[in-house]
């Protein structure tokens, strides 16, 4: 990373920034998350902007509801929830909604079915917040940024289908990794691709590195929060959440849990922690959609 930030092929400048403004999130969500990240904002001016979404206050409802959240009574209003959650809790709350308008679709390019990134995005947040329990204090939010680590993969989709064959060609050399591949064809990869997104998006440096270096960690110090977001990203993959060739030869695997300090044992109890939870708020968030 450089100190004047991501750089990118000129045309993919171009591409990314068309894709932001003929795919926005929705205005709710981007109005949510200024307003967290300003001091003087208070609850009520959250409520003024989110009662007007009844998508998303619907999902913000079932979330607080589900077992994840742990209430002690069943909360019905908008206002109930926030107050009860706190602010921190509504951050990661709305992430997880942005992180779902983005990426519910399917991803023909990386052959994710509809369901299955967003599957893989929110089981990697949750083993990455897992992961968080028993590491040094990191300088990031492993939930956040394991949830947004394949971010890139929103804009690179359709590339990444045209190039299929090309791509798969390279991937015969067992060496090399699909996002080199990816590299190789397209001149970009997802990593690269979604750090300047969320660079662009104003997200902390660090989590913009670690989803930078997510496919390529074991270049970075044993200090870094990429090794963290590519073991959460490994684990996802390791517990069946996708099975996209993305997963192949992620560099500094298998050792990336030592590397991290991490013991075999913990480890075992991170991922059925990290499963229970993940089931649960798949199981509150799609019976919201099979209402819409
Ligand atoms: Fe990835
Ligand atoms: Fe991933």
């Amino acid at each position: 990373m450089t100190a004047g930030g991501i750089s990118i092929p000129a045309p993919w400048k171009r591409r990314l920034l068309e894709y932001e403004l003929l795919a926005p999130l929705p205005a709710s969500l981007v109005q949510t998350l200024r307003l967290l990240k300003d001091q003087r904002s208070s609850v009520h001016d959250l409520i003024k902007v989110l009662q007007y979404d009844p998508a998303v206050t619907a999902d913000i409802l079932k979330l607080c509801n589900s077992p994840y959240y742990g209430l002690s009574r069943n909360v019905s209003s908008l206002k109930e929830s926030l107050l009860l959650i706190g602010t921190n809790e509504l951050h990661r709350m709305i992430h997880t909604l942005v992180a779902k308008r983005l990426f519910e679709r399917n991803f023909h390019g990386y052959e994710e079915e509809k369901g299955e990134l967003w599957r893989h995005s929110l089981a990697a947040a949750m083993i990455g917040e897992e992961l968080q329990k028993v590491v040094p204090r990191l300088e990031i939010d492993l939930f956040t940024t394991a949830l947004l680590h394949d971010v890139g993969k929103i804009v690179l989709d359709s590339e990444v289908k045209k190039c299929q064959g090309e791509i798969e060609a390279l991937l015969e050399d067992k060496e090399l990794s699909f996002s080199d591949a990816e590299t190789k064809v397209l001149g970009i990869n997802h990593a690269v691709a979604g750090a300047y997104l969320l660079e662009r998006w104003h997200l902390p440096e660090p989590l913009v590195e670690a989803v930078l270096y997510h496919h390529s960690p074991g270049e970075q110090a044993p200090s870094s929060p990429a090794l963290y977001a590519s073991l959460a990203n490994v684990l996802a993959h390791l517990l069946g959440f996708s099975a996209s060739k993305d997963a192949l030869l992620t560099k500094g695997y298998p050792d990336l849990y030592k590397a991290v300090g991490i013991q075999e044992s913990d480890l075992e109890k991170i991922l059925a922690r990290s499963l229970d939870k993940i089931h649960d708020t798949l199981e509150s968030l799609l019976s919201t959609q099979e209402k819409e």
